[in-house]
């Protein structure tokens, strides 16, 4: 069987990639315990491309429950060594409003209590991986060149920040987020890229800009119905994108 060209795990409103062909559905268990559900493996333009979702596939699993080492394992365990994370997340700053496709450099995290290391298991070896570049640098070139090639506008660049949810945040939490240096706001980047570099795997993010968060943009209250629509409006060249990143 073919080696596996690209892992990509889908957030809130990516359920299933559009476009894989000839899926296999594997479900696997790991030494971290089970993954959030299924591996949908298939062909993508001639390429093997695993696809997991973070939440589930029925979106029943809040961010700080999802069990981040065991779907990085189980896509590991499977052969693969590139990891596309697609994030759905709210817009701080001006260029990332609703419906932005981006490609982040940077992140700061705020969560708590999740478990952020694969450095806990009895007899591991305590690892202090280097993070001043959170996200792989050629994998995130090949995702920027993709959506190029694809004509797919992407906003190459910016820092995510990773909150604890299920919650949106507060005006004031966005206010001081801002200051941070934060572009983006979402609940699902951290521990997922710490473990990604723990692990050895490459690892970029694909964010997809669902609403403006609190207190940017507009002053509407913020649906899970715009998000969903959002980003499902911002998703229709995310297929051939993948495709194109799974051919780098
Ligand atoms: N905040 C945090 N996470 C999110 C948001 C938000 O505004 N929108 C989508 N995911």
């Amino acid at each position: 069987m073919a080696d596996i060209a690209l892992a990509v795990i889908g957030g809130t409103g990516v359920y299933r990639l559009a476009d894989l062909q000839n899926v296999e559905t594997r479900v696997l268990d790991t030494r971290f315990g089970a993954p959030s559900g299924p591996i949908r493996i298939g062909t993508l333009e001639g390429r093997r491309v695993a696809f997991l979702a973070r939440h589930g596939e029925g979106h029943s699993v809040p961010p700080h429950q999802v069990n981040y080492r065991a779907n990085l394992q189980v896509l590991k365990d499977l052969g693969a060594t590139r990891v596309l994370a697609l994030n759905t997340v709210g817009g701080i700053t001006d260029a990332y409003g609703p419906r932005v496709l981006a490609c982040p450099d940077q992140l700061i995290d705020y969560t708590w209590g999740r478990i952020s290391t694969i450095c806990e298991e009895a007899g591991s070896d305590v690892l202090h991986v280097d993070f001043g570049d959170p996200y792989t640098h050629l994998l995130r070139r090949q995702v920027v060149d993709a959506a190029r090639a694809c004509g797919v506008e992407l906003v190459d660049g910016g820092c995510y920040g990773a909150t604890q949810g299920p919650r949106l945040e507060t005006r004031a939490e966005i206010r001081r987020m801002r200051r941070d240096g934060c572009d983006l706001v979402g609940m699902t980047g951290m521990p997922e890229a710490g473990l990604a570099r723990e692990m050895g795997l490459e690892y970029a993010c694909l964010a997809i800009v669902a609403n403006w968060a609190a207190g940017c943009g507009t002053d509407e209250e913020i649906t899970m119905d715009e998000v969903l629509a959002n980003v499902a409006a911002a998703s229709a060249g995310i297929p051939a994108l993948i495709a194109a990143v799974a051919r780098g």
